[in-house]
């Protein structure tokens, strides 16, 4: 195992009726900034239960930030965070608001520069430099209820990047899972599939020793194989939408990643095909990570191996055990209703390995744990999409 120094600092507090722990959450003499997305909030009951909780609180708004949250709306929740002298930052939504709500409460109090130096981390926000953020999460996949990353889309210049600090840890997140009841299927299916890929990315490396993480990220694989299908059932199931919310959480809070290595190469390539394509953060991954890992098949033998016998109980060894365990992802996604070619969107898997490629050539862009993906191996394994 690896050397770590491990660190989470968000308070979770988890289950129903929990969205009126905002009151002792949040410091009475606060004015608060509340960020959410385009209205789900608004038609769920959730933003009536937060304005009902926090009645006495000095609230401002600011809605409509949209999913794959775009720097130039997060730029006019700045100013008005700034011109109303907002010390807190509650974040109401998915993903997409929390992201975006972390670079809001780290760029209120930055005015040295430009905020986006923030997002390619030309600048490094520290520790206690970004306001208080507090989360309230409806939709289960990111894991940014309880990390220090967020993912920043830039429309204009059609780039997406993801920034990491300490500071971006909320202080506390809210899990009800009874919010996640109106998520429409395709946001179910994209939760457990981003859930899914993040532990992968974690854990079809090469093997270290380490025991616990590996049991851990099988543990969540495996429960999110169970349910999968159950939680795309109506009427929703309260503990299986309990066991999704959960899953994905621990899926990217930075326990399993602890002393193992990293691959990230599927979301590297993901957020290019968001920026380009427009496609959904999970329908990129999805497209992707099968054929990534079929690529680099021999790198990662022992784990791919490890993940066959102990997440799919199959038997069998070597290339053909592999291409089982994949063919069964597959399956896993394709039954819960995720894609996973490019050609199902009507992309040009050669065009798409073009433009990719050409970006990550620019930007000298080298991926995975052993830094040995270069941008011609991502154009090999785009081309696989089809
Ligand atoms: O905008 P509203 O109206 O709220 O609707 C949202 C949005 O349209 C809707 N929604 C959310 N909760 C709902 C609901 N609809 C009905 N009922 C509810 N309870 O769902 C839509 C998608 O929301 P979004 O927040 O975009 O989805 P998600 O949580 O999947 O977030 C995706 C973003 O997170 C980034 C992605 O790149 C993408 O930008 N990621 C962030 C990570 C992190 N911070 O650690 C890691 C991930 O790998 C990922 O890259
Ligand atoms: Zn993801």
């Amino acid at each position: 195992m690896k050397n770590f120094e491990f660190y989470n600092p968000t308070r979770i507090i988890f289950g129903e009726g929990t969205i009126a722990r905002l009151r002792d959450q949040i410091p009475q003499d606060a004015t608060v900034l509340l960020c959410y997305g385009g209205g789900s909030i608004k038609n769920n009951g959730v933003y009536d239960q937060v304005l009902t909780t926090l009645s006495s609180w000095e609230m401002i708004e600011f809605g409509g930030i949209e999913a794959n949250p775009d720097y130039d709306t997060l730029m006019k929740a700045i100013l008005l965070g700034r011109e109303k002298g907002v010390d807190f930052i509650l974040a109401v939504g998915g993903g997409s608001v929390i992201d975006g709500a972390k670079l809001v409460a780290a760029g209120i109090p930055y005015t040295a520069g430009e905020v986006w130096d923030i997002v390619t981390q030309d600048v490094k926000v520290i520790l206690g430099e970004a306001l208080p953020l507090g989360t309230v999460l409806t939709l289960p996949a990111t894991g940014t209820e309880m990390n220090g990353n967020s993912v920043i889309s830039r429309r204009a210049t059609e780039e997406k990047l993801a920034w990491v600090s300490e500071a971006a840890f909320p202080v506390f997140s809210i899990l009800d899972p009874t919010t996640t009841y109106t998520l429409p299927a395709k946001q179910v299916r994209n939760g457990i599939v981003d859930a899914y890929v993040h532990v992968m990315e974690q854990y079809a490396t090469y093997p270290v020793d380490a025991r616990i993480q590996d049991r851990q990220a099988e543990g969540i694989l495996l429960t999110l194989q169970e349910i999968g299908e159950k939680a795309l059932e109506v009427p929703p199931d309260y503990d299986t939408r309990a066991n999704f919310m959960w899953a994905a959480t621990n899926a990217l809070n930075k326990l399993i990643c602890q002393g193992v290595p990293e691959d990230w190469a599927t979301h590297d390539i993901g957020h290019e095909l968001t920026a380009f394509y427009g496609l959904d953060h999970a329908e990129t991954l999805a497209v992707v990570m099968p054929h990534l890992l079929w690529h680099q098949r021999e790198k990662k033998a022992d784990k791919l191996v490890q993940y066959a016998q102990r997440v799919w109980g199959l038997t069998g060894e070597g290339e053909p055990l592999i291409r089982e365990a994949l063919d069964n992802m597959i399956d896993f996604f394709n039954r819960i209703g995720m894609p996973t070619k490019l050609t199902d969107y009507q992309i040009d898997p050669d065009q798409a390995a073009a433009r990719i490629q050409a970006r990550f050539a620019s930007r000298g862009s080298r991926m995975g744990e052993h830094k040995a993906i270069t941008s011609d191996l991502v154009a090999e394994i785009l081309r696989m999409s089809r």
